[in-house]
């Protein structure tokens, strides 16, 4: 099967910026195969590698992919033990494939609980693809959206609390800067994958006015070619960012 050229897709429609991707449906995908659910997440790991693809082809700026959530910490200790062992694997086998495609990766998450190994490899593959200018990775592995409003919430308190800033100044922009990745800019276009129409406590700030977009496919089933036709169906929606217009006439 031959692959489309994505040029029409970054010459026609109006692209997002950033694009979030909960990649829902591993497990299932694995269990309706008679396989375990860990083989799910192998063929995870193809999936991902073949979105990210799309995405630099398309030219997307900013690609967040929901790895490991905070709440994945209450699956069975085998899964965790097999999820965070998988997470160290695959960053160590792809990182110098995703430099070599110009891809900056950047982690997005909390330290505590977190293996060390796992740390220690997104560190490196923040180093080694610190300089690329191309499409942006953000890897979110140990991510809960509430955690990131928590942690920054906290910042500005501590804030107040060494008299750097009162209570009053604290607003919408002053909150951004303590994200994560505060340079990173709001999530236009959020894909989740197995049918699922959730959230899941992912981006929950930056997802504030994002196009919502549910896909009745497993994880393992998306690719660049999935991508590239939820990134057309996004140029066909008209966003509104709470303003209005009459389609009427008056009278
Ligand atoms: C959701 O499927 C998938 C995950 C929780 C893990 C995804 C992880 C990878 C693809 C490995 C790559 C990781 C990094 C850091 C690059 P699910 O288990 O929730 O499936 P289910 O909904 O069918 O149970």
């Amino acid at each position: 099967m031959s692959i489309p050229d994505p040029r029409p897709i970054r010459a026609e429609t109006k692209m997002p910026k950033h694009v979030a991707v909960i990649m829902d449906g591993n497990g299932r995908w694995a269990n309706a195969r008679g396989l375990p659910r860990t083989e799910g997440h192998r063929a995870g790991e193809l999936a991902l590698m073949d979105t990210v693809a799309g995405a630099v082809e398309a030219g997307v700026g900013y690609i967040s992919m929901y790895a490991f959530s905070t709440e994945n910490w209450s699956r069975s200790p085998a899964e965790v033990r097999f999820l965070m062992g998988y997470s160290r694997d695959t960053i160590r086998r792809r990182a110098a494939q995703l430099h070599r495609w110009g891809v900056r990766i950047r982690w997005v998450g909390r330290a505590p609980r977190l293996w060390k190994s796992v740390i220690n490899e997104l560190r490196a593959a923040e180093e080694l693809t610190a300089n690329n200018r191309g499409t942006q990775l953000l890897l979110c592995v140990n991510y809960g959206g509430r955690a990131e409003l928590t942690d920054a919430a906290r910042a500005l308190a501590e804030e107040v609390e060494r008299g750097e800033r009162t209570a009053r100044s604290i607003n919408e922009k002053a909150l951004a800067r303590h994200l994560y990745v505060p340079d990173v800019p709001d999530v236009d276009l959020l894909i989740r994958t197995s049918g699922e129409q959730r959230i899941s406590n992912f981006l929950l700030w930056q997802l504030a006015y994002a196009e919502l977009d549910f896909v009745d496919l497993a994880w393992p089933e998306f690719g660049r070619e999935q991508l590239w036709e939820r990134l057309l169906a996004y140029g066909s929606r008209q966003r509104r960012f709470g303003g209005a217009v009459d389609l009427v006439e008056p009278a």
